[in-house]
């Protein structure tokens, strides 16, 4: 109960959560209900059951669905407010949140209803919950390189207020990271940070690219590093942080269990790692969870544990001063 506690009281941020995955039960169930025939369950306890995936792929799947239920601005407001209560409730005031633009257009969602959303939802989000959501918008890999310019193409075009990083989604399998390299050169010259996917199901390889092709600045879940030692100290002595989320790899069967999850392994060779929850509801993930599942299963003492959600502050694109601040 006191470890709980301890957790609860730390403040936190979030670097890695994809919007339509932080939709809450009851959320995705109204759009369910008001959008017949979409295959998405109406019933939050069966959704709780739908959400019980069997492998990435079938999870991928599964997203998608939530995703194509989401219309107007009016959907997207709900969800990023949704998410910042949520984040407010764990103390946790600062979130990089990722949000994939292609998907959207092509569900047939106009560009400034999606924007106009995001920039409702983040001002209520300051204002009614002291959270501050910064914004990663990134390429549903699987669908190519067109995918890689339009998202391009739009973050510059649009670039709007808290957009601080551009990002490489999807799945891993059969959709190698270097294709989108152009799009990642063009991003990082117009200041975004780049904070692609890579090593959640596939190894070492696949983050290798990331670094040398994306310029990766941190990695999402990267956890097939572990298994690369020269990875490892690259990863240290560049101080590229790792988005681990150990519940979504439990989740999506990467990996057995939280006490088999590799993020020991990357702690103990000084990687930067940092916590996150990738999509809360759709796993039954919470970020104070997460440190707590990681805090058990590694037998943290509260200053370990300190000492992770501040690696998170220092791998954050929180500007200067309010980086340092929150140290
Ligand atoms: N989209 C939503 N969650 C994702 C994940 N964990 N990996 C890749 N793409 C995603
Ligand atoms: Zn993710």
């Amino acid at each position: 109960a006191s470890l709980r506690a301890l957790v609860a009281a730390l403040p936190k941020v979030e670097l890695h959560v994809h919007l339509v995955g932080s939709a809450r039960p009851g959320t995705v169930a109204a759009l369910a209900r008001r959008h017949p025939g979409s295959g998405v369950p109406t019933d939050p306890a069966e959704l709780a059951r739908w959400f019980t995936f069997r492998d990435f792929d079938h999870f991928l799947t599964v997203y998608w669905a939530v995703q194509s239920l989401l219309r107007d601005r009016a959907d997207i407001h709900e969800l990023v407010v949704g998410l910042a209560a949520d984040l407010a409730r764990q103390n946790c005031r600062y979130a990089e949140v990722t949000v994939t633009p292609y998907n959207h257009l092509l569900d047939g969602m106009p560009g400034d209803e999606l924007l106009s959303g995001l920039a409702s939802g983040r001002a209520e989000a300051a204002a009614e919950h002291g959270v501050e959501l910064a914004w990663c918008f990134d390429i549903p890999g699987e669908k190519g390189t067109k995918a890689g310019r339009e998202t391009l193409v739009f973050a510059l075009r649009e670039r709007p207020e808290g957009l601080v990083s551009f990002g490489l989604g999807g799945p891993e399998v059969g959709v190698g990271r270097a294709q989108f390299a152009p799009f990642f050169t063009a991003a990082r010259e117009a200041g975004l940070r780049s904070v692609p996917h890579a090593g959640e199901t596939t190894g070492p390889a696949t983050v290798w690219s990331a670094v040398h092709d994306l310029g990766a600045d941190r990695v999402g879940h990267g956890i097939g590093s572990a298994t690369d030692p020269r990875l490892l100290e690259y990863l240290r002595e560049r101080d590229i942080a790792l988005e681990v989320c150990p519940t979504s790899n439990v989740r999506t069967r990467q990996v057995a269990s939280i006490g088999a999850h590799p993020v020991r392994r990357l702690l103990d060779h000084g990687v930067p790692v940092t916590l996150n929850t990738d999509d809360p509801p759709m796993f039954g993930a919470t970020l104070d969870g997460e440190y707590l599942a990681v805090a058990s299963a590694l037998g943290l003492t509260p200053a370990e544990i300190a000492d992770l959600a501040r690696a998170s502050v220092r791998a954050s694109f929180l500007p200067e001063p309010r980086r340092t601040a929150l140290l």
